[in-house]
């Protein structure tokens, strides 16, 4: 079927347009100029995301949600969480080993709790890039948010460590893999090759970029404002953007969707 478009009003008085279904929300009372507010652009929690999260950490989930309203972190997280079982059996059949699937789900839950420490400002400079590579402004915050978020994710694993049944070198692990989710190639540097946890984590953030809230958000977020550029830029950056052949697999079907829906935008508005 034929994606349908609705308007969308900037701060700045641009105008643009989104899928009918895709809700996107400009900052009320942000303190950056007009201008800058795309940067801002978020998508509003619905109660059917927190379905996608697997039962047994739903009280974990509610008991971090405080550290994941900004930057969209509580949407992305939760409706990433519905690719865990089908990347982890993927990876595991492809490396022929086993994967720790408690640790990297945790590991995802929390990896972007760091965001919730950043002012506005900083988040706007790590979303001022064009595809999925990072540039030098996008890199301090970005480099942040990892290190925050590992020191917030520490103190929470340790207070909640018997009820989660984790072990000291799965905290680790996790820490690890929160501390390097941007930079997985540092955790192979220490001599070590990339843990499997951490490439699952890793390919699992990064299905978020092709999903169709995502999309849509990010072409006006990051301030490209023509769709079909940025579903360029994405085909462009895919392949070195994930770690793993299954991770790219599954990106690539999510593009393919996004692809229809360029055309149809395409089709309606640039005649
Ligand atoms: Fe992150
Ligand atoms: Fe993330």
């Amino acid at each position: 079927m034929k994606q349908t478009f609705r308007n969308l009003s900037f701060p700045n008085n641009l105008k643009s347009y989104v899928p009918t279904e895709v809700e996107l929300e400009f900052p009320t009372n942000s303190s950056l100029p007009k201008d800058d507010q795309h940067f801002l652009i978020s998508i509003p929690w619905k109660d059917k995301y927190a379905s996608f999260i697997p039962k047994k950490y739903q009280w974990f989930f509610k008991l971090i949600l405080p550290y994941l309203r900004a930057r969209t972190t509580d949407v992305h997280i939760a409706f990433c969480c519905q690719y865990i079982d089908q990347l982890i059996s993927t990876l595991s059949a492809d490396e022929d080993t086993k994967v720790n699937a408690k640790v990297v789900t945790l590991a995802f839950l929390l990896h972007d709790i760091g965001w919730s420490q950043l002012t506005e400002s900083e988040i706007a400079a790590s979303l001022g890039v064009s595809g999925l590579a990072l540039n030098k402004t996008a890199l301090g915050p970005k480099e942040k948010h990892a290190i925050e978020g590992t020191r917030i994710a520490s103190k929470i694993l340790q207070e909640h460590k018997a009820k989660l049944d984790l072990s000291e070198s799965e905290i680790d692990l996790i820490l690890k893999a929160i501390r390097y989710h941007d930079q997985p190639e540092q955790v192979a540097s220490q001599g070590n090759q990339i843990p499997i946890e951490v490439k699952a984590l890793v390919d699992l953030d990064h299905q978020w970029s092709f999903a169709k809230e995502a999309f849509w958000q990010d072409v006006y977020r990051k301030g490209i404002m023509d769709p079909q550029t940025y579903l360029d830029n994405l085909e462009k950056d895919l392949n070195s953007y994930f770690v793993t052949e299954a991770g790219r697999n599954m990106a690539r079907l999510h593009l393919a969707d996004r692809a229809q829906e360029v055309a149809d935008f395409n089709s309606q508005f640039l005649k």
